[in-house]
This record gives structure tokens, sequence and C-alpha cells, in this order.
């Protein structure tokens, strides 16, 4: 009844939303209709702060499940102190991981290794590989109809490897697998908002492809803005390299967390609200797409249209500039590659 009265009250400035989640409540997700059980798996850089700005999302999760091999009672426990209705829960160890899992409807997944000054994301993957393969294997056992965001890198070969798990478990559902692209899509906001002297917030950029170096493929020409040819090139390799600014001023101590976790949040609260049937929720998102399938790429980021049921309608690349073209001449090759690498890890298994 008090979380009733609460929830009512968090949504009073935005009654839309509220009555459109209510009626399309139905999903089967959670007695509450307005509410979501949400699992991050992991309690690291990212994991930490990104579980912080969700326990705020009242309204839209009604449990956040926190997942690691270390540490995550006391994060729970400092977490579900705050003032919301969101409950916390905290799960440490592989023996309580189907524990966490059990009855989520979307789980985040940013465990594993980050880079080191020096280090491709591509250099994560021996590592990495194997932990989001053996996640996989415990979400396809225990909830296989989920949606799954993966943050874990390389995403271009996590995201065909969590897929592959789930295929080979029969519980493959493309329209509920995310390779999280949104923090390119944050940067890009940022650096042309820098470049041009306006606020980041109004920008708007389309980055296609994935989420590594050459793979990232900044639309400049789509967002209206004029650029030089001299600012397009800086802003581009800015957009495709601007991790390893990071990563170099971390100085061995770790990538990009907080503004991963401001990515990770919006993503998954666009989700999230898409989910409970708001409409019209675009977000570029690494997915099985058939943009680019004629020439062999199954995963592909686009702007994708989220609905009740995860992806709704994936949107085409759109027009291209000459440079453009070029640089998903060479996004192509290298993806492939590392969507075959990931194939090839599972099924070599
Ligand atoms: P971190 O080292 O701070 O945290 C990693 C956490 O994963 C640790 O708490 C560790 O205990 C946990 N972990 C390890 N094995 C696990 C398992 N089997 N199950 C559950 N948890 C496990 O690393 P950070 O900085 O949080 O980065 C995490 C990942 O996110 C890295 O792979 C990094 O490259 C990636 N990343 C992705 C970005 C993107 O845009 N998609 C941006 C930045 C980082």
């Amino acid at each position: 009844m008090m979380a009733t009265k609460l929830f009512a009250r968090n949504f009073a400035s935005s009654a839309v939303a509220y009555k459109k989640v209510a009626v399309l409540g139905a999903a089967s997700r959670d007695a509450n209709p307005l509410s979501s059980y949400l699992i991050l798996l992991q309690q690291g850089g990212i994991g930490q702060p990104l579980s912080l700005l969700l326990k705020q999302k009242t309204g839209l999760v009604s449990h956040l499940s926190l997942f690691d091999i270390v540490n995550t009672p006391g994060v729970a426990a400092d977490l579900s102190h705050i003032n919301t209705p969101v409950k916390v829960t905290g799960h440490k160890g592989n023996d309580q991981l189907d524990a966490a899992l059990e009855g989520c409807d979307v789980v985040v997944i940013p465990a594993g290794v980050p880079r080191k000054p020096g280090m491709t994301r591509d250099d994560l993957f021996n590592i990495n590989a194997g932990i989001v393969k053996s996640l996989a294997e415990a979400c396809a056992r225990t909830c296989p109809n989920a949606h799954f965001l993966i943050i874990s890198n390389p995403v271009n070969s996590t995201v065909p490897i969590f897929a592959e798990v789930l295929k080979k478990a029969g519980v493959y559902n493309e329209k509920h697998l995310f390779g999280v692209t949104t923090l390119d899509v944050v940067r890009a906001s940022t650096f042309v908002g820098q470049t041009k002297e306006v606020d980041p917030t109004d920008v708007h950029v389309h980055v296609v492809g994935g989420h590594s170096g050459p793979t990232i493929v900044p639309l400049l020409s789509q967002t209206g803005i004029e650029f030089t040819q001299e600012q397009r090139e800086a802003l581009t390799n800015r957009i495709q390299y601007g991790g390893d600014e990071v990563v170099k001023a971390k100085d061995g101590t770790g990538s990009a967390t907080l503004s991963m976790a401001a990515a990770g949040a919006r993503f998954a609260e666009s989700l999230l609200k898409a989910l409970h049937g708001q409409e019209g929720i675009v977000e570029p998102t690494f997915v099985q797409s058939p943009v680019l399938a004629d020439e062999g790429v199954e995963f592909f980021s686009t702007n994708v249209e989220l609905g009740t049921d995860g992806v709704k309608k994936i949107h085409p690349i759109g027009a291209t500039s000459e440079y453009e073209k070029e640089l998903l001449s060479k996004c192509v090759p290298e993806l492939k590659k590392n969507i075959e690498k990931g194939y090839a890890f599972v099924r070599s298994a």
C-alpha cells in the first residue's frame, strides 16, 4: 500500500507514462505491473555506480538483485538504505547465481576485466569470453525469457557468445539480447557539443557498427551540423578511441566506469520504459540485425526502436557521406572477424 502511494507520487509528473504502463502491465513480469525485477551481474567499477543509479529508478524497477563473486552483500546493504521503494538483495559467489537470477526480467552484465593502457578490447577476450559464457549458461537455465544487456568487452564478441549459448540451450530470442554501445553515443554528443560550443544534451549522433576502434562509425553527416573535414576526422577519431583517453588517464587502474554507468543506466531506463509500454523510444544498440546481413554481418548497431518485447524495429543506417562509407568499409571486415571469434569460442568449447 505504502509502495503504491510512493509509485503514484513519483509518476505524478508523468501521468501519461503511468497510465500507459498500467494498461500494458499485463506482460507477465511482476505482480506489480509498474515494476521490473532487474539484476546487475557484477559489483565492480561500473556495477556499483550503475546500481546506485538504478536504485533510483522508482516505478521502473521493483527489485535490484546484485551478483558478484566478491563484495556484493556490503554493496547491497549500503544501497538498501537509500529511501526508494526499490528492493535490493546481494548475492555472492557462483552458488548464489541462480537465486540471484530467478524471476528477473532484465539482466545487466558488466562482469569481467577492464583494459589497461596499451590494451585493445580484443585483448580482454581470453578472460571475459569465459566469464560471459558461464553467465549466459546460468541465464539460459534460470531466466531464459529475460532481456540481456551486455556491457562486458569485447562487446563485438561477447554478444555473439551470449547468443550462441542461448541457441545451444534452445532459448535464444534475438529481440532480447543487446550489446550496450550507448557510451559511444554519449561520447559523440559530448565531443560534438564541445567542438561546436553547444549543449551536448541537444546533440544526437547516430553511431553505428560495433564497439571497438574502427568498428565504431559515427554518422556526423546525419546531425545536420556543418563540420570542416579536419573537424570531422578529429571528432571521428576521438569518438572511436575516446575510451583510450580514460584508460590512459586512469594509468593502469581501469577504464571508463562512471560515464559507462551513466550510459548503462540510460539504456536500461530506455528499455524498462519500453517494456512498460512507453512508445517511441529509440536507442542505438548492438543487436542481431538485418542491416548488413547480406554482407555477412550478423550483429550490428543502428538506432533501434524498443517495445514491450525488446527490439521492436531496427532502423537502417540511413544516408552516409563518402567519408562515412569509407569508415563502414573498414568496420565490416573487423566486425565480422570479432563476431566469428565469439561464435568459434562457444562452438569449440
Ligand atoms: P572491474 O574490474 O572494476 O569490475 C569487474 C567485476 O566483475 C569485479 O567486481 C569482478 O569481481 C566481477 N566478476 C569477475 N568475474 C565474474 C563472474 N564470473 N561473475 C560476476 N562477476 C564477476 O571492471 P569494470 O571497470 O567494471 O569493467 C567491467 C567490464 O565492462 C570490462 O569488460 C570493461 O571492458 C567493460 N566496459 C564496457 C564498456 C562499454 O561501453 N560496453 C565501457 C567500459 C567498460
